[in-house]
């Protein structure tokens, strides 16, 4: 797939499905935004994709205020001109508590990172591709977004609520030329899984959930990103993508 010269933002984009993405579309020939709370690794992924020859930028910006939101989208327009495809990536698991033992700090935490902060990406992205005659948006949601992990009520909650903005803005912008999907992954290996304190009890666990007997890699949900946000996929307009090795078909 070629991107020559589109404007892409990702979010969430200095770690696993992000960075990832940001590479390939990098070496695909856009032009790439970064975004992420964390400046440092943002760096890093930045000198990665310039050092194999790719046009990027990065910006460290928390996805929950509104403020950096509305000025990542402006100043990606200053620099390139236009937006035509955003990766809205950035999240959080939390931990594992049951639904009553949830702390309401990291419930609220969890809202605003992958709820609210998914919404305002997509506000501020919208606007801007309304004035330009048109964009791609692809969501991150998950496979969370279609079943339930007990001892994850405020994740599955906020995937069920990405399905959701994402499923309204693609009918309300569909005759708008937005397009706007969401893949919805099983359990891949990054960073999200393997800094969480109960990895070695989680992980034969949550390989069992996948029929094909293994956990995803980084790659394998970028390729779908890539092609959602192409032409190939003109006639994709709300759709929740599995890439999840068969667990959501069960
Ligand atoms: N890894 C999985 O198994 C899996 C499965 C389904 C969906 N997802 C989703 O994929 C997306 C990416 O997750 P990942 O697995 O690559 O995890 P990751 O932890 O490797 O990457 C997430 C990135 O988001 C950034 N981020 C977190 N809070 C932010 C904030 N407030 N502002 C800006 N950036 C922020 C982090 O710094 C990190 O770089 C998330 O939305 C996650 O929910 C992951």
């Amino acid at each position: 797939m070629q991107f020559k010269d589109k404007v892409v933002l990702v979010t969430g984009a200095a770690s696993g499905i992000g960075a990832a993405t940001a590479q390939a579309f990098a070496r695909a020939g856009a032009w790439v935004m970064l975004a992420d709370i964390s400046d440092d690794q943002g760096q890093q992924c930045l000198a990665q994709i310039e050092a194999a020859g790719g046009r990027a930028a990065f910006r460290a910006v928390d996805v929950t205020q509104a403020e950096q939101m509305r000025e990542l989208i402006a100043e990606t327009v200053r620099r390139w001109g236009r937006l035509d495809i955003v990766h809205n990536n950035a999240g959080i698991s939390g931990g594992y508590a049951l639904t009553a033992d949830v702390v309401e700090a990291e419930f609220d935490q969890i809202v605003a990172v992958n709820f609210k902060a998914v919404w305002l990406c997509m506000k501020y992205s919208i606007e801007q591709m309304l004035k330009q005659g048109g964009g791609v948006i692809v969501n991150t949601a998950s496979a969370l977004s279609l079943t339930v992990l007990p001892g994850s009520a405020p994740y599955n909650a906020t995937k069920h609520a990405v399905a959701g903005l994402t499923k309204t803005a693609a009918v309300e912008y569909a005759r708008h030329n937005v397009r706007i999907n969401a893949i919805c992954p099983g359990v891949i290996r990054t960073a999200m899984l393997q800094n969480r304190l109960d990895v070695d009890e989680l992980l034969p666990k949550l390989t069992a959930l996948h029929p094909v007997g293994r956990l995803g890699e980084v790659d394998e949900v970028t390729q779908a990103v890539l092609w959602l946000a192409s032409d190939a996929a003109s006639f994709m307009h709300g759709s929740l993508v599995s890439i999840d090795g068969g667990w959501t078909a069960q």
